[in-house]
Parts: C-alpha cells; sequence; structure tokens
C-alpha cells in the first residue's frame, strides 16, 4: 500500500485521508469501482476498464465524476514512486455523503471518489504450478455485472476458501458454473474453451473479454455457454482469469484432480498470449 491517496479532489497521506460517516458507500455500499494494472508506467487496458467504470456508473445512476482518471492515477503513481514499477490502481466513486435514506440524496449531491495505487508483483510461482479452489453456491444477487463494492457474498465465498487452503471458490448458481469470487472461470473441454456468456450473473472482466479474443485469433474455439458443475470436474483443463490473475491453471476442485492435475496446455499458451500482451513474462520463463 502507499502512502498518498487521491480522496475528493486532493491527495492527502493514506493515514490522513477521511471518509464521512455519511458517506453512502460506507452505509449502504452505494458506491462502484474498478482495478487496473499498470505495468511501468503503461495501463493495461485503460479503455476497456474505464468503459466498464462509466457503465456501472450508468447503472446504478450515480453522476460521472468527469475526471480524468488516468491523469490522477498516473500523477499518484508517479509521487507515490511506482511511476516505473508493476502496480495496481483502485478506483471508488460512492454516490456521496448526505443525510441517510435509501433514496438517491438530492441532486448536485457529489460523488466521493477515491483512487490508490499499490506495488503489485505476480505469483508466478503459482501460475507455474496451478492453483486449487473450491465450490460454493453462488447466493450473489442479480446484477453481477455492475462491478459494485457490495461484495459481502465474494467476502464469506473467499474466505471459506481461504480457510481451505484453496486459491478460489468457484461459484454454482442452479448448477451451473457462473464465475468466482474475483475472477471469471474457463474451462477446456475436447480442445473447446468454455466460459459462462455475459449478462446479469457475471463480471463481464476485462482479462476474459481479452483472452477469448486472443484464443479466437489463434484459431481456438470459445463456447460462450452454461457450464455445469459435472462438465467442471470432468474438464480437461480449468484456468481462471483476472487482471492480477492473469490466466490462473487451477489444477484441483474440492480436492479432485483437474485432467492430469498440473497446468494444461491450453492455460500456458493463453496465458503466454496474455503475459505478451501485457508486457510482462510468459508464466515459467
Ligand atoms: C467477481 C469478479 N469476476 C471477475 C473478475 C475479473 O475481472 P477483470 O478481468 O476485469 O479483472 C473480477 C475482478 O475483480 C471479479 O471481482
Amino acid at each position: 500500500m502507499s502512502d498518498l491517496v487521491y480522496l475528493g479532489g486532493t491527495i492527502v497521506p493514506r493515514r490522513s485521508a477521511a471518509v464521512s460517516i455519511d458517506d453512502r458507500g460506507f452505509l449502504f455500499g452505494d458506491a462502484v469501482y474498478e482495478v487496473l494494472r499498470v505495468v511501468r508506467g503503461r495501463f493495461i487496458e485503460a479503455e476497456r476498464h474505464l468503459r466498464r467504470l462509466a457503465r456501472s456508473l450508468h447503472e446504478v445512476s450515480i453522476p460521472d465524476p468527469g475526471l480524468d482518471l488516468l491523469a490522477v492515477s498516473a500523477d499518484l503513481l508517479r509521487r507515490n514512486g511506482l511511476g516505473n514499477a508493476e502496480a495496481t490502481v483502485y478506483v471508488q466513486v460512492s454516490r456521496g455523503a448526505a443525510v441517510r435514506q435509501h433514496a438517491f440524496p438530492p441532486p448536485g449531491t457529489a460523488p466521493t471518489v477515491l483512487v490508490t495505487v499499490s506495488a503489485f508483483s505476480q505469483r508466478s510461482e503459482l501460475l507455474t504450478s496451478g492453483a486449487t479452489a473450491i465450490t460454493l453456491p453462488d447466493f450473489r444477487w442479480s446484477r453481477c455485472d455492475i462491478k459494485s463494492v457490495n461484495l459481502l457474498p465474494n467476502v464469506l465465498a473467499a474466505q471459506r476458501a481461504a480457510e481451505a487452503g484453496a486459491f478460489e471458490a468457484i461459484l454454482l448458481r442452479d448448477g451451473v458454473v457462473t464465475e468466482a469470487t474475483r475472477s471469471n472461470v474457463l474451462v477446456v473441454v475436447g480442445g473447446v474453451v468454455r466460459t459462462h456468456p455475459t449478462g446479469p450473473f457475471i463480471l463481464p472482466g476485462v482479462t476474459r473479454e481479452v483472452v477469448l479474443e486472443l484464443a479466437g485469433e489463434a484459431g481456438v474455439v470459445v463456447r460462450e455457454e452454461a457450464v455445469g458443475s459435472d462438465d467442471l470436474y470432468a474438464a480437461d483443463e480449468v484456468f481462471l482469469t483476472g487482471t492480477t490473475a492473469d490466466v490462473m491453471p487451477v489444477v484441483k476442485i474440492d480436492g479432485r484432480p483437474v485432467g492430469a492435475g498440473r497446468p494444461g496446455p491450453m492455460a500456458r499458451r493463453l496465458g503466454a498470449l496474455l503475459a505478451e500482451r501485457i508486457g510482462v513474462g510468459a508464466p515459467g520463463s
């Protein structure tokens, strides 16, 4: 975590940054967020992240703060000595501070904008060896496409995974794999990559989108269709995608090996293509 943060128009030391107790992000979880990756000053897939943030804001009717987020982030990275490093940028926009009532506050209530930056280093040993996962019921709401800070179900599921010694919890809604607590889930069956279609039950992951495009360009057949729990256990490969997970092979689910129990060729191939695109070393290289 870095020392200086951007909050409500100014750059302040993290220890003195304070949000009002009336802030609707604090009281209601009435806020959306975005996480971007930065490699030596270069924002990865910035346009897609900014587009998704604008969409999240639109879907919950929080006014767009109209800030040049990349300029603010670049300044913050530089001031925190991360201008030439690998880092992540966290952006949160809440509906602002107002007298507590469920319905929206009066027009003109200023959204609260928070931007923080952190040094990032990929857990490359996990990318190489593969991660483990558990499955859990997906009891989230039906607007998982909005990147909202209402993450309690994700928090509880991630904690269950941590307690089980697993990297992620793969979520099942009515027997269908939706996504995981902080990543999307893709499976490989007979050389075909399958993943839940976009819609209300998953976050349209930026990495998922990029990896599906890279797969298509490489001639891999991709199908955005439901994957049942039986398909999950019987898959040749399972992997996760995310801004900080990259292409993370899953080698064990609920204690059962996935395929041969080690990262498979599709995850390695797509992981290498993604690494090349991001401009970082390929896993295992
Ligand atoms: C629930 C969920 N699904 C998927 C993702 C992956 O999205 P992205 O690739 O845009 O990081 C995230 C990332 O935080 C997430 O929270």
